[in-house]
C-alpha cells in the first residue's frame, strides 16, 4: 500500500517537473521571440528628441553636482565619473596609409596623417577606490591641433577632437529619462533598487541591471590590455557610427607585463608605469569605426543596445601608439586632473548624436566648470 503511494507520488512529482521544465522552455522561447520582435530593424538614421529632455538634463546636472560634492577627496573636487586616473600619457594617432576612401572622414580624412594626442586612463567610479574593485575602465583621447570649427562655441580656438570611451559595449540606461531616474536613485544611496523605480513590474529594468553588473567587471591586468568602446553613436561624415579602441600588441615590440600585485590600491597605474617608464616598451592599439546599418537593429536613441558586429563590422581607421615615457610626476598628474574631456570637444564631422550624448553635452561642461572653479578657489 505504502509502496504504491510512494510510486504514485513519484509519478506525480516527475510529471510536475517535466511540466515545469516545458513551461520554462515555452516562456524562454516566447521571451526570446518577443525580444527579437522588439529589437529588429530597420531603425531611424535621424535623432528623435523626446519632449522634456532639456528639463531632465537640468535635473541631472544638479544630481551630478550632488555626487561631486559627496565624493570630494579632502580638498580637491574630482570628476563626477571616472574620478581616478591611472595616468595621462602622450599618444600618437596615425590614420591608416591605405584607408579606403569612404572611411576618410573628419580627422581621418588624410591617410598617413599622425596626430599628437593626450590619453587619460581611468576607473569609472565617482570615488577613487582600489583598482581591484569591480568597475568600468575609461579611456579618453584628445587629438591636438585639429583644424576646423569646434562644435561648442566655448571651445573655439582649442582645436581638439576627443574620443571618450569605457570598456563595455553598451550602457546601463537607454535614454535621458532613464538616466535621470537611475542616477537620482544612486545619488540617494540606492544600488540594485535604482533599477526598480516602482512596484509596477513594467518599470523594472532587469536587462539594464544585468548590463550594469557586467560593466562593473574585474580589472584588466593593465589599462593597455582591454578594449574601450564609444558606447554611444556619432556622426562619421554623413553616416552614423560607433567606435572603439582595441589593443594591437602585434604592432608593438613583444612584451609580457610582469604580474602586478593586485592587492595594491593603484596597481593599474603601476602596470602602466612598469611598461612605459621602467621597461620602456610602447603600447599599441587600433582605432576602429562601426558604421550604422539602418536595416539592422542599430538604434541611435538607445545606448543599452550593443550594435552587433555580425550586423556591422568594426573597421580600422587609425593606429594609436603610446610611446615609452615618464608620466607619473606630481606636476603631470595635476595637469591630468585639470584636463577636461567631452564627446562634444570636437568638430562637426564627429558630432555626438542620440539622447545620452545630448545629455552629456550640458553635464560634462557644467561639471568640468564646477570642479575647476572650486579647485581654483582653494
Ligand atoms: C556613453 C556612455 C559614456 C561613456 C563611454 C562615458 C565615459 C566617460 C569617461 C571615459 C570619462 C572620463 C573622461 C576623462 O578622462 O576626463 C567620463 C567623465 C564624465 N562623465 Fe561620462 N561616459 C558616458 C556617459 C555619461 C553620462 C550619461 C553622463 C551624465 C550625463 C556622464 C557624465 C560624466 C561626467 C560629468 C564626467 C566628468 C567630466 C569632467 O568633470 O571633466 N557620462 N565619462
Amino acid at each position: 500500500m505504502l509502496t504504491k503511494l510512494w510510486l504514485r507520488l513519484g509519478t506525480w512529482l516527475g510529471t510536475l517537473i517535466v511540466m515545469l521544465i516545458a513551461l520554462g522552455l515555452i516562456s524562454w522561447a516566447m521571451a526570446t521571440g518577443w525580444y527579437a520582435w522588439q529589437h529588429r530593424g530597420p531603425v531611424s538614421t535621424q535623432e528623435e528628441i523626446p519632449a522634456g529632455e532639456a528639463a531632465m538634463t537640468q535635473d541631472t546636472i544638479q544630481t551630478a553636482i550632488k555626487i561631486v560634492d559627496q565624493h570630494r577627496e579632502n580638498t580637491r573636487y574630482l570628476r563626477d565619473a571616472h574620478a581616478k586616473a591611472h595616468g595621462c600619457v602622450k599618444a600618437e594617432v596615425q590614420v591608416l596609409t591605405d584607408l579606403e576612401p569612404a572611411l576618410r572622414q573628419g580627422v581621418f580624412a588624410e591617410p598617413g596623417k599622425t596626430w599628437q594626442a593626450v590619453m587619460r586612463l581611468s576607473n569609472g567610479n565617482a570615488y577613487p577606490q582600489f583598482d581591484s574593485i569591480r568597475d568600468a575602465r575609461g579611456m579618453a583621447i584628445k587629438l591636438q591641433a585639429v583644424p576646423g570649427t569646434q562644435l561648442m562655441p566655448s571651445q573655439q580656438g582649442r582645436n581638439e577632437q576627443d574620443f571618450v570611451m569605457f570598456n563595455h559595449p553598451n550602457f546601463f540606461v537607454s535614454d535621458v529619462a532613464e538616466y535621470r531616474q537611475n542616477i537620482g536613485a544612486q545619488a540617494d544611496g540606492k544600488k540594485v533598487m535604482a533599477f526598480f523605480p516602482s512596484w509596477n513590474p513594467k518599470e523594472w529594468q532587469v536587462r539594464h541591471l544585468f548590463i550594469a553588473l557586467a560593466t562593473l567587471a574585474p580589472a584588466p591586468a593593465s589599462p593597455t590590455q582591454t578594449t574601450y568602446f564609444s558606447v554611444s553613436p556619432y556622426k562619421f561624415g554623413s553616416v552614423n557610427a560607433k567606435y572603439r579602441v582595441a589593443p594591437d600588441p602585434d604592432s608593438c615590440p613583444a612584451y609580457a607585463l610582469p604580474e602586478q600585485n593586485q592587492a595594491l590600491p593603484n596597481f593599474l597605474r603601476s602596470a602602466l608605469t612598469r611598461q612605459l617608464s621602467t621597461d620602456r616598451v610602447p603600447a599599441c592599439f587600433v582605432l576602429q569605426i562601426q558604421r550604422q546599418n539602418a536595416n539592422r537593429f542599430m538604434p541611435i536613441e538607445d545606448t543599452s543596445i550593443e550594435w552587433r558586429e555580425s550586423d556591422a563590422p568594426f573597421e580600422t581607421v587609425a593606429r594609436v601608439t603610446v610611446p615609452a615615457q615618464d608620466f607619473d610626476t606630481p606636476s603631470q598628474n595635476l595637469a591630468c586632473d585639470n584636463l577636461s574631456f567631452s564627446p562634444w570637444h570636437g568638430i562637426e564631422a564627429h558630432r555626438p548624436i542620440g539622447g545620452i550624448n545630448r545629455l552629456r553635452k550640458a553635464v560634462y561642461d557644467s561639471i568640468s566648470e564646477y570642479r575647476h572653479t572650486r579647485n581654483a578657489q582653494q
